[in-house]
C-alpha cells in the first residue's frame, strides 16, 4: 500500500530518500513526506498532498547535511490526503518523526487517553498516536521508547521512527506490514519494499512479524518480540534496474503488457519440457499433496481472477473439490479445513493483507499451504509451506498484466502437475498439455500483434454507458478480468457476467449504447454462448468479440479480435491480452493515469 524508505549515512538524505520514493511511488500515491535529522538534531520535515513531484518541488528547503531521514508515499487509510495527514506525524514538541504503514485499530481509545492527559492532536490519522505514545515512554532510548509502546497497539504495521535527541538512529518495527533493513557499509537503508533500495545494497534482512530493529550508521541490531537480540538471515537479492525504467514506452503498463511472451516462458521454465510437466518445488509436501482431499485456492482481484482460470480444469483432472474464495471473504468465514486441506494462495506481491490473513487461517487449522507468487522474499513465500515463483519479474504499473497471465498459468500448471504426480493424467495427456504449453508464448506475442485492432476499436466506442463483458466456462474469468481492467484503469462501469445470466437481468442494460465485450473460445459451450451473443444483437448491442478458433460462428461479431486457436483453458490466458490493451486504449482516451489509477495502490496491505 503505502511506501516506507529510511537512511541513515553519509550520502545526502533528502535525494537519498526522494529516489528511493519514486521506485515505491505505485504502491501509493496520495501524498508523500520526508523528516530529515541534522547532525545537532533538529528534526525538519516537508509533506505535500498530492503526487510525489509536489514534495519533490518543496525538498530543496530542507537543510543540507543531515544524517538520517524517514519518507513515506501515502494511501490513505484514516484522513483525508491532505498536507497535515501526509505522513511523518511528530509529537506537538517536534522530537519524534513517525512514519506508518498499516491501520492501528484501536487508535480512537488511545487518542482519547491522549486528549486525556492534555496531548495536542493535530491530524485525523491513526498513525500520530504513536508519536505520542512514544514521547510518553522516552526516557532517552529510542528503542526502549518504541518497544514500550508497541504492546499497546492493536493492528498492523510497519513502523519506523527518529528522535531529536539521537540524530543517528532509526527504530524500525513490523508487524503483518512488510518492513526491510538493507545493510550497507558505513550506511543503512530502510524499506517497505527493497526495490527502493537495491541499488545501493542488496544485502536485505526481511524483518519478521513483531521484529525491531534498531539502525545506527555503523551497523545494525535486531530484536525479537521478546526484545531479545536476534542474529538476523541477511538475504542478497537480485536488483533487476530494467524492470524498474520504462526503457522507451510511454507507460510501465504498456511495457509489462509486451513483457508478457518473455514472462511467460520464465514461468514455464525448468518446469514443463517436452517430456512432460514437473514442478520441483512442490516435492517438498509431496506427503500433503498426497494426502489432499480438496483444494481451497484464495486471492484477491486480479489475482483471484487469474486462479478461476484454472480451477475447474484443476476438478476435472483431480476429481477433488477445488474452491477459488475471495481472501477476504475467506479470512472470516472459512470452508471446513484439516489437515487433508491443500490451500493455495495465489499474489503477485505475496504482501496482500487478505491473502496472508486467509494463509493463517488455514495454517492454525492444519492445513498446507502452497503459494504461487512474484515477489521473491515477500511475506506470503515465508509463511507457505511450498512456493511456486511467478519468475515474471518486477511489475511496476498497479494495475496486473503479466501478472495476471503468468498467475494463471502457474495455476494450470501445479493443476496439471498435481494430476500427474495423482497418476491422473496418463504420459501420453501429459505430452499433449507439454507440447501446447509450449506454444503460449508464441500465442502471446500473435495476441499482442492481433491487439494493435483496439485502437479502432476504443475509438469507436468511448463514450458508451457501460460494458458487459461476457463468457462461459475457462473464459469468464478472462470476462471478469477485462471488467476489472476496464474499471480501474479507464474508469467506466464494466461488469463481468456469465454469459448465460444476461437473460436472467443483465440483459435490461444492453443497447446501441451499451456494448458486450465476449470472450468466445473453442469449448463444449460454444454454441451455448453464440445464442447468448445472438440474444444481444437482437437487443441493438454491438459484440465486441475475442475470437480463438471459433471460425464460421464468429457472425454474431460487430468487430472481432482473431487469436490463436487453443484448448479453453489456454485460449482463456491468451484473450486476457487483447482486453488488457481494450483498456489500456479506453484510458488513453480517458486521460487517465494509466500507471497510477486513482484510489488505487499496487500491494494492498491493509484489510
Ligand atoms: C488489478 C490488481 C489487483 C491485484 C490484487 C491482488 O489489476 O492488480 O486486483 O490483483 O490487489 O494483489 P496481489 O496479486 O499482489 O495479491
Amino acid at each position: 500500500m503505502c511506501g516506507i524508505v529510511g537512511y541513515i549515512g553519509s550520502r545526502d538524505v533528502s535525494t537519498t530518500l526522494i529516489a528511493g520514493l519514486r521506485l515505491l511511488e505505485y504502491r501509493g500515491y496520495d501524498s508523500a513526506g520526508i523528516a530529515v535529522a541534522a547532525t545537532g538534531g533538529e528534526i525538519s520535515m516537508r509533506k505535500r498532498a498530492g503526487r510525489l513531484a509536489n514534495l519533490e518541488g518543496v525538498v530543496g528547503e530542507l537543510p543540507a547535511g543531515s544524517v538520517a531521514g524517514i519518507a513515506h508515499t501515502r494511501w490513505a487509510t484514516h484522513g483525508a490526503p491532505t498536507d497535515l495527514n501526509a505522513h511523518p506525524h511528530m509529537d506537538e514538541h517536534g522530537d519524534i518523526a513517525i512514519i506508518h504503514n498499516g491501520i492501528i485499530e484501536n487508535f480512537a481509545e488511545l487518542q482519547r487517553e491522549l486528549l486525556a492527559g492534555g496531548h495536542t492532536l493535530s491530524s485525523d490519522v491513526d498513525t500520530e498516536v504513536i508519536a505520542h505514545l512514544v514521547e510518553d515512554a522516552y526516557q532517552g532510548d529510542i528503542r526502549a521508547a518504541v518497544a514500550a509502546v508497541l504492546p499497546r497497539l492493536r493492528g498492523q504495521w510497519a513502523l519506523v521512527v527518529m528522535h531529536r535527541k539521537e540524530p543517528g538512529r532509526i527504530i524500525a518495527a513490523r508487524r503483518e506490514a512488510p518492513l526491510a533493513v538493507g545493510i550497507g557499509d558505513g550506511e543503512q537503508f530502510l524499506a517497505s519494499d527493497p526495490v527502493a533500495i537495491l541499488e545501493h545494497t542488496n544485502k536485505i534482512v526481511f524483518l519478521r512479524d513483531g521484529d525491531l530493529a534498531d539502525l545506527q550508521r555503523g551497523g545494525v541490531t535486531f530484536y525479537d518480540a521478546a526484545g531479545e537480540l536476534l542474529t538476523p538471515t541477511i538475504e542478497t537479492i537480485t536488483w533487476d534496474g530494467a524492470a524498474a525504467r520504462k526503457e522507451g514506452y510511454d507507460h510501465f503498463m504498456r511495457k509489462e503488457m509486451d513483457e508478457q511472451p518473455r514472462a511467460l516462458s520464465a514461468a514455464m521454465m525448468g518446469r514443463v519440457s517436452s517430456n512432460g510437466i514437473a514442478i520441483g518445488e512442490l516435492d517438498a509436501i509431496t506427503p500433503a499433496l498426497a494426502a489432499a482431499r480438496a483444494i481451497e485456492i484464495v486471492a484477491c482481484g486480479s489475482a483471484y481472477y487469474a486462479s478461476l482460470t484454472a480451477a475447474s480444469l484443476a476438478e476435472r483432472l483431480l476429481q477433488l473439490p477445488v474452491r477459488v474464495t475471495v481472501a477476504s471473504e475467506f479470512r472470516y468465514d472459512p470452508p471446513p479445513l484439516s489437515s487433508a486441506s491443500l490451500v493455495i494462495a495465489v499474489s503477485q506481491s505475496g504482501e496482500t493483507a487478505d491473502t496472508l490473513g486467509a494463509v493463517r487461517i488455514a495454517k492454525s487449522a492444519g492445513a498446507t499451504v502452497l503459494a504461487i507468487v512474484n515477489a521473491a522474499g515477500s511475506s506470503l513465500t515465508r509463511e507457505a509451506d511450498a512456493v511456486v515463483l511467478l519468475q515474471a519479474g518486477t511489475e511496476i504499473s498497479v494495475a496486473a498484466t503479466k501478472s495476471y497471465t503468468s498467475q494463471a498459468l502457474v495455476t494450470m500448471l501445479v493443476s496439471l502437475d498435481l494430476a500427474r504426480r495423482a497418476g491422473k493424467l496418463s504420459a501420453a495427456e501429459v505430452r499433449d498439455w507439454s507440447a501446447e504449453l509450449l506454444t503460449i508464448p508464441a500465442m502471446a506475442s500473435a495476441a499482442l500483434d492481433a491487439s494493435d485492432a483496439l485502437p479502432d476499436i476504443a475509438r469507436k466506442y468511448f463514450g458508451a454507458k457501460g460494458f458487459t463483458f461476457v463468457s462461459r466456462g475457462a473464459g469468464l474469468a478472462t470476462a471478469l478480468e477485462g471488467a476489472l481492467k476496464l474499471k480501474e484503469l479507464a474508469y467506466i462501469h464494466a461488469e463481468g457476467i456469465a454469459a448465460g445470466e444476461m437473460k436472467h437481468g443483465p440483459i435490461s442494460l444492453l443497447g446501441a449504447d451499451h456494448p458486450v465485450v465476449a470472450v468466445v473460445l473453442q469449448s463444449p459451450v460454444l454454441p451455448k454462448l453464440v445464442s447468448n451473443l445472438m440474444e444481444s444483437r437482437a437487443r441493438s448491442a454491438p459484440v465486441i468479440a475475442v475470437l480463438s478458433g471459433v471460425g464460421e460462428w464468429a457472425s454474431f461479431a460487430t468487430d472481432a479480435v482473431v487469436i490463436p486457436a487453443a484448448r479453453h483453458e489456454i485460449a482463456a490466458l491468451i484473450a486476457t491480452i487483447p482486453l488488457q490493451r481494450f483498456a489500456y486504449e479506453m484510458a488513453l482516451l480517458a486521460g487517465a493515469d494509466i500507471d497510477q489509477p486513482k484510489n488505487l495502490a499496487k500491494s494492498v496491505t491493509v484489510e
